[in-house]
């Protein structure tokens, strides 16, 4: 791969800030890091960068995904996808825990390390440390030629091109589709899923940045929300499944530009203490695309609406006569596969974080006490 960053493209290109041009770039992000790895019939991942064989991925026994905020974030997603479609088992662990609790790294497990930057500190040593024991190193990256991608053994780079604001918006979903096709590529690999399961999801995955470009169209939408929860002291994000793993990628997003407290949640845990602080008019929000899970998280959000939460409902269109019932206000999402929906949630969830900061007059594209990159541990 030869990817060329010049200034240019590094400007704000007519957005206020970095930040709202970087979650509008998200569809040619994603048609960036798919395009050259998608056959030309679409029935498969070619992954020509990869130089592990199929013996040497025959052999792997476990997946540890280790990265640090966001990066994590997208590897909790990760994990589902490589359970999913190739049935390894995986361990996600934050970088900057991993090496102190003596993780299991034998030579059979593969390591995949997630970075932006491919610098932060906590993240490079994670994988001094997985490569010490043995371990197979894949690095995802956004930057060619970064610490991380020059000492692992093999890289997937993110074409989502330079990212400037320290919040990161199209750095994570390109991530998101760097594990779509890694976990597509074990599964034709491992044979645990066959050419017609491939070819449809590559074929949902197609389609994924024109339902962005749909998301975004209703950003006005996401605006009158977050100018209404602007001003409070405190909320929260629901979700069970990969919605968990989203809402804490929600919830991360907005205490970073606007300072808002808030926390996320499985929504199941709720009850075992964190309901104790919903109280009249506290936001909560709910992702609910997970049709299998749907049932069960109403039950959840009912139990907030009990205690007086004001419930923003995030699901899958089609759904809104059963959401309504449940919720105070609601934003629909394209349909797509159960396992393609963090592609497109996270994004109201970027806006909405995006325009509570406007709304509170913080320096969106800087945060206080933040830095792009984190090169010490
Ligand atoms: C994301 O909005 C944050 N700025 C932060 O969590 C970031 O994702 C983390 O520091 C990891 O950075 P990296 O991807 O460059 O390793």
């Amino acid at each position: 791969f030869h990817v060329d960053w010049d200034l240019m493209t590094a400007e704000k290109g007519g957005y206020d800030h970095f930040m709202l041009k970087e979650i509008y770039e998200q569809p040619k992000a994603y048609r960036d890091t798919m395009r050259g790895r998608v056959s030309e019939d679409g029935k498969s991942v070619t992954l020509s960068e990869l130089s592990m064989t199929p013996e040497q991925i025959r052999a792997f026994r476990r997946v540890h995904i280790v990265a640090c905020g966001t990066a994590m974030h997208a590897g909790m997603v990760g994990k589902t996808i490589i359970e999913q479609l190739a049935r390894l088992p995986v361990e996600t662990d934050v970088a900057s825990e991993y090496r102190y609790r003596s993780p299991i790294i034998t030579p059979d497990t593969l390591v995949i390390v997630v970075s932006q930057s491919g610098e932060t500190a906590d993240t490079l040593a994670a994988l001094r440390e997985a490569k010490r024991c043995g371990a197979r190193v894949l690095a995802i990256t956004n930057v060619v030629g970064s610490s991380v991608a020059r000492e692992a053994d093999d890289t997937i780079v993110t074409l989502a091109g330079p990212e400037i604001a320290v919040a990161s918006t199209k750095a994570y979903t390109s991530q998101l589709i760097a594990f779509y096709l890694f976990g597509l590529y074990l599964a034709q690999t491992l044979g645990t899923r066959d050419e017609a399961f491939v070819a449809n999801m590559l074929a949902a995955m197609q389609a994924l940045p024109e339902q962005v470009e749909r998301i975004l169209a209703q950003a006005e939408t996401i605006k009158e929300i977050a100018d209404a929860i602007a001003h409070n002291r405190s909320l929260f994000f629901i979700g069970r499944g990969v919605d968990y793993a989203v809402a804490l990628e929600g919830s991360l997003k907005l205490k970073e530009i606007s300072y808002i407290h808030s926390e996320a949640y499985a929504a199941g845990e709720l009850k075992h203490g964190t309901l104790a602080l919903i109280e009249e008019g506290v936001p909560v929000i709910a992702l609910l695309t997970q049709e299998e899970l749907f049932e069960k998280t109403i039950s959840n959000i009912k139990e907030t609406k009990a205690r007086g939460a004001n419930v923003l409902g995030i699901y899958n269109e089609g759904q809104e006569a059963e959401v309504a019932k449940s919720v105070d206000s609601q934003f629909a999402i394209p349909r797509t596969l159960p396992l393609l929906t963090p592609a497109l949630s996270v994004v109201p969830l970027q806006l909405l974080s995006y325009y509570a900061s406007l709304a509170l007059g913080h320096d969106v594209d800087k945060p206080r006490n933040l830095a792009k990159s984190v090169t010490v541990e």
